[in-house]
C-alpha cells in the first residue's frame, strides 16, 4: 500500500468527470470576472485578453453546461440562476487553489499571497499602520485594506468577501464567528480646548447631558456605547447632530457645535494637547477592545494566519500606544487581567 493512502479518505461518489474532461479552469476565471466586475469588458482588461477571447470562453462553458449562464440588462452583465450556482462554486474553487499556492509557497519558504482586510470605520486609525509592517516583515504579501460600517462588514463576513475583519465588537449569534480580543479601544469625551470643562477631575455624567451632544451615524458601535451608559444611568444627552464620520465630530467638537464621545484612537495623529481636549468624565473611558474576527470554520490562508499572529503580537504596543494618548489609562489596564498585554499575548498559539 503507498504509504499515503489515506484509509479515511472515501473520494466523492461522483467525481466530475464530464466538467474535468470539458471545461477549464481558465473558462471558470474568465466567468468569475465577468459575474464580478458585470462586464465583458472590465473582465477582458482585467485578464488581458480580447472581448472576443471572452466572450468565446463562455459561450463554451455555457455549451458544456448546457444552459445560459449570463444575461444582458442595458450595459448590466448579470449571472442566471445557472450562472449564479456556478460563480458560487467559482469562488470556492479559485479560493482553495489560492490557498494551495500559498501553502506550497510557504513550504518553498516564501511568504507571497494577498491579504483581505475588512475592518470597521474607527479601526481605520490603526489598521493601515498595521497592515504597512506586516508588509515590511512580509515584502511579497499583497494587501487590500476595506474600510466600512458594521452593517456592511457583516455582509461582508456572510459573503465571505475577505480573509480577517477588525471589529469594535463581535457579531453574537449569526454569522457565526470567531474572535479574538487583541487591542484596546478606549471611548472618550472630547470637547472644545477652551471648553470650561477641561481640566476638571471626574465631571458628573449629567454635567455633560446639559451640554449640547454631537451622536455618531445609527450603526455606529460608539454611538451604541455612549447611549447604553447614558441610559445605565438614566440620562438622556442633548443630541444637537447625528455624524457619520469621526473626523466630520472632531471638526465640529472644535468648531463649538457640542461635546461627542470618539475613540481614543482618532487623536492618534494629533495627540491629546491638540484643538481638541479629553474630558475625565464620571463613567468613562468606555473600555472596548478591537477584535479580529473570521466566519467560523474558515481555512486561513497562510498570510491571513501570519497577520493574524502579527496583530496579536503587536498587542502589547497597542496597549502602550494608548496609555501614552492619556496616561490614566496605565491604571485601567492594570485593574483588568483582561486587558493587559500579558493577557493578550496569552491567546497566541
Ligand atoms: P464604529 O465602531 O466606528 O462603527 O463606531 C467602533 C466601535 O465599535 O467601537
Amino acid at each position: 500500500m503507498p504509504p499515503y493512502s489515506d484509509q479515511t479518505y472515501t473520494p466523492p461518489a461522483a467525481m466530475p468527470h464530464y466538467l474535468i474532461r470539458h471545461a477549464s479552469l481558465r473558462q471558470l476565471q474568465v466567468f468569475e470576472a465577468i459575474v464580478r466586475l458585470g462586464s465583458f469588458t472590465r473582465a477582458a482588461d482585467e485578464l488581458f485578453v480580447t472581448q472576443p477571447t471572452v466572450s468565446m470562453q463562455t459561450k463554451k462553458l455555457a455549451d458544456v453546461l448546457g444552459l445560459p449562464l449570463l444575461e444582458q440588462n442595458g450595459r448590466q452583465v448579470r449571472p442566471t440562476e445557472a450562472g449564479a450556482e456556478l460563480y458560487n462554486s467559482c469562488r470556492a474553487i479559485f479560493e482553495t487553489l489560492a490557498n494551495l499556492e500559498m501553502k506550497i509557497d510557504d513550504l518553498k519558504g516564501i511568504k507571497r499571497g494577498r491579504l483581505r482586510l475588512g475592518v470597521i470605520t474607527t479601526a481605520k486609525y490603526f489598521a493601515p499602520e498595521l497592515l504597512g509592517e506586516f508588509c515590511k516583515q512580509f515584502p511579497g504579501v499583497g494587501s487590500a485594506l476595506k474600510v466600512s460600517n458594521r452593517d456592511r462588514i457583516l455582509e461582508r463576513i456572510c459573503a465571505n468577501e475577505d480573509d480577517l475583519y477588525i471589529m469594535g465588537q463581535a457579531p453574537e449569534g449569526q454569522p457565526d464567528v470567531e474572535s479574538l480580543a487583541f487591542a484596546p479601544n478606549p471611548l472618550v469625551v472630547m470637547a472644545p480646548r477652551d471648553h470650561p470643562l477641561v481640566g476638571e477631575r471626574n465631571i458628573p455624567l449629567a454635567r455633560i447631558a446639559g451640554e449640547p451632544f454631537i451622536l455618531r451615524e445609527p450603526g455606529s458601535g460608539i454611538r451604541d456605547a455612549t447611549l447604553k451608559l447614558f441610559e445605565e444611568h438614566g440620562i438622556r444627552p442633548r443630541v444637537c447632530m447625528e455624524l457619520g464620520s469621526n473626523e466630520a465630530i472632531k471638526h465640529a467638537i472644535v468648531g463649538g457645535l457640542g461635546l461627542s464621545v470618539l475613540s481614543l484612537h482618532t487623536l492618534t495623529l494629533e495627540g491629546p494637547d491638540g484643538p481638541v481636549a479629553l474630558l475625565d468624565v464620571e463613567g468613562f473611558p468606555i473600555m472596548r477592545q478591537w477584535y479580529l474576527v473570521y466566519p467560523k470554520g474558515k481555512e486561513l490562508s497562510p498570510v491571513a494566519q501570519a497577520f493574524l499572529q502579527f496583530a496579536l503580537q503587536t498587542s502589547p504596543s497597542m496597549y502602550e500606544r494608548m496609555a501614552r494618548l492619556w496616561p490614566d489609562l496605565a491604571s485601567y489596564f492594570a485593574m483588568d487581567e483582561k486587558l493587559t498585554p500579558a493577557a493578550r499575548t496569552d491567546q497566541i498559539s
